[in-house]
C-alpha cells in the first residue's frame, strides 16, 4: 500500500500540491487523514494535470515532458460526493468547471458547504445540478484546461463516489458513461468488485486499476468504445430509469398487496422491512375501522414507499405526506403510494435532511417541477419512523436520534409518532423527552415498536 501515488514527485509538485491542501484543511481540519478517498483522487487528478501520472495513477515512465501530448484539465462531472472533498479536489487541481449531482439530500448540503471554502474566483466553476443527466448537459459546452501546448481532445471527466449498490454505479454509468471520455470511481478496497471493472468495461476500452493509498483506491475507465459513443446520441441517457418491482404481500387483513417499486440507490430496494411490516401491523390493530378522515400522516424517511402506501390503505381518507434524504427514495415512493391510489394527487413528498432543525422548506425543484413545501413543527396527527441503523458499512444513531427529535417536534398536539427500531438500541427516553404516554406497542425477536402523543397545547 501506497503512502501516496505521488511519492516520487513531492518535491516538483511541492508549490500546487500545498496550495490544493491549504483549502482542503481549512475545508476539514482531519485532511487528508479522515478523506482516503478524496485524498487519492486529489493525488492522481493532479498528477495527471502536471503529466506525473499516467491514467492508472502510475508515474510516467519517460518523465513528464517527453513528447506526449499536453496534459488537460477538462470539465469534470462529480457524482454522488458524500462531503465535498471530491469536488474541491477536482476543482483545485485544474478542472475549469465542475457540475455536481448526486441523490442525497445531506450529501448535497455538505458539498455546497464545502464549495464556500475556495476562493472566490474558483467557487464560480461549480454548478449544482438536480441529476447527472443534467450535469453532463451542463459540462457539453465548457471549455477544457490545457497545460502547456498542444493538447488532446479534452472529453468529459466523470469521477463517481462508488456508491453502496452496484445497481446505482450501473444507473450513473447508463446515464453519462457513454458521454465521458474518463469515468474514475474512488471507493474503498473492500467495497470495490471486479463486477465494477466489467461494467466499466461495456462503455470504455480500457480499465485501470490505480495502486492502493490508505486502504483506498480508483478504477479508471478509458477510451471510450466507438459504438457506445454514437449510442449516445440515441436514447440510453435520456430514458427513464426502470424501478426493480415486488409485490410484497398483506401484513394485515385491512392492508391488501402492494406493488411496490424502487429506483437504484433506494434503501432495500423493492423488499419490505421487517420492522416496518411490525409497525403496520401495529397501526392496523390501534386504528382498525379508522378511515383517517382530515388525517394528516407522514412517514419520515419513506424509502421505497411501502409503509406509507400500508398507511393509505388502513386510512383511506388520510392525507399522505413522505419525506426522504435520498431523491431515489421519494421517487419511488410516488410510484409505490400511487399502486394503492390509482388517479388521485396520493402523496405529498419531498427530498430532504430530516435531521436538520425544523421548519424545513423545500426549494422548488428545478428541473424536477416541484412547488416548494413547508414542514413546520406540530403539524401532523400521525408520524412513522423507521430510522436508517446503518450509514454505509458503519453502525450509526446518531441520524437516527436526530430524526427522532424532529419526528416528536413535527407532531400536533393529541397527535402520536409510532417509531419502529432495533430491540437492542434504546429509543424510549428519547420519545419521552418531548411526548407523554410512551409505550411499546410490538416487539419481536429482532424490532420493537415505540408509539407516544404529543402533549396537548
Ligand atoms: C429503514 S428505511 C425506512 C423506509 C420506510 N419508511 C420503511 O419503513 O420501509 C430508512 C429511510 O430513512 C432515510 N433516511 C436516512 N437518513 C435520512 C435523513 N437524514 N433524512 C431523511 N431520511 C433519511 C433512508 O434514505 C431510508 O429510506
Amino acid at each position: 500500500m501506497l503512502s501516496s501515488l505521488l511519492s516520487e514527485y513531492s518535491s516538483v509538485l511541492e508549490g500546487p500540491w500545498a496550495e490544493a491542501d491549504t483549502v482542503l484543511t481549512r475545508w476539514s481540519s482531519d485532511w487528508p487523514r479522515g478523506h482516503a478517498n478524496a485524498r487519492i483522487v486529489e493525488e492522481y487528478l493532479l498528477g495527471r494535470a502536471m503529466g506525473l501520472l499516467d491514467v492508472s495513477g502510475r508515474p510516467v515512465v519517460a518523465g513528464p515532458a517527453s513528447g506526449a501530448p499536453a496534459p488537460v484539465s477538462p470539465p469534470t462531472a462529480v457524482l454522488g460526493d458524500p462531503e465535498g472533498g471530491l469536488v474541491l479536489a477536482a476543482v483545485l487541481t485544474g478542472a475549469p468547471s465542475v457540475a455536481v449531482a448526486g441523490d442525497s439530500a445531506a450529501a448535497t448540503a455538505a458539498c455546497r458547504e464545502a464549495v464556500e471554502v475556495l476562493p472566490a474566483t474558483l467557487r464560480d466553476a461549480v454548478r449544482f445540478c438536480d441529476s447527472p443527466a443534467e450535469a453532463v448537459a451542463a459540462l457539453a459546452e465548457a471549455p477544457s484546461r490545457t497545460v502547456g501546448e498542444g493538447g488532446e481532445a479534452p472529453g468529459l471527466r466523470v469521477i463517481i463516489d462508488s456508491p453502496k449498490q452496484f445497481a446505482v454505479l450501473r444507473e450513473y454509468l447508463r446515464v453519462v458513461g457513454r458521454q465521458a471520455s474518463e469515468v474514475v470511481v474512488v471507493g474503498r478496497e473492500k467495497h470495490m468488485s471486479p463486477r465494477m471493472n466489467r461494467l466499466l468495461g461495456e462503455t470504455h476500452a480500457d480499465v485501470h486499476v490505480s495502486p492502493g493509498r490508505a486502504k483506498s483506491r480508483i478504477l479508471v475507465a478509458s477510451g471510450l468504445k466507438k459504438r457506445a459513443a454514437d449510442s449516445s446520441a440515441g436514447s440510453a441517457g435520456r430514458s427513464p430509469q426502470v424501478p426493480a418491482q415486488a409485490t410484497a404481500t398483506s401484513p394485515a387483513e385491512a392492508v391488501p398487496e402492494i406493488r411496490v417499486s424502487a429506483f437504484a440507490g433506494t434503501f432495500g430496494g423493492a423488499s419490505v422491512d421487517p420492522g416496518a411490516r411490525l409497525l403496520v401491523r401495529a397501526v392496523a390493530h390501534r386504528y382498525a375501522g379508522h378511515a383517517g378522515e382530515g388525517m394528516r400522516v407522514l412517514d419520515l424517511g419513506c424509502g421505497n414507499g411501502w409503509l406509507l402506501a400500508a398507511l393509505g390503505a388502513l386510512l383511506p381518507k388520510a392525507n399522505l405526506h413522505g419525506v426522504d434524504d435520498s431523491q431515489a427514495a421519494v421517487d419511488s415512493t410516488a410510484l409505490t403510494v400511487a399502486s394503492v391510489r390509482p388517479g388521485e394527487d396520493p402523496a405529498a413528498l419531498a427530498q430532504l435532511d430530516g435531521t436538520t432543525p425544523l421548519p424545513w422548506r423545500t426549494s422548488s425543484g428545478g428541473s424536477r417541477g416541484t412547488a416548494p413545501r413547508d414542514f413546520v413543527a406540530g403539524s401532523f396527527d400521525l408520524v412513522t419512523l423507521n430510522p436508517p441503523f446503518h450509514e454505509g458499512a458503519t453502525v450509526t444513531t446518531e441520524t437516527a436520534h436526530a430524526l427522532i427529535r424532529n419526528a416528536a417536534e413535527l407532531v400536533a398536539p393529541g397527535g402520536r409518532l409510532v417509531v419502529v427500531h432495533n430491540s437492542h438500541l434504546r429509543y424510549r427516553s428519547h420519545l419521552q423527552h418531548r411526548l407523554i404516554d410512551v409505550e411499546q406497542w410490538a416487539r419481536d425477536r429482532r424490532f420493537t415498536v415505540l408509539t407516544g402523543t404529543a402533549p396537548a397545547a
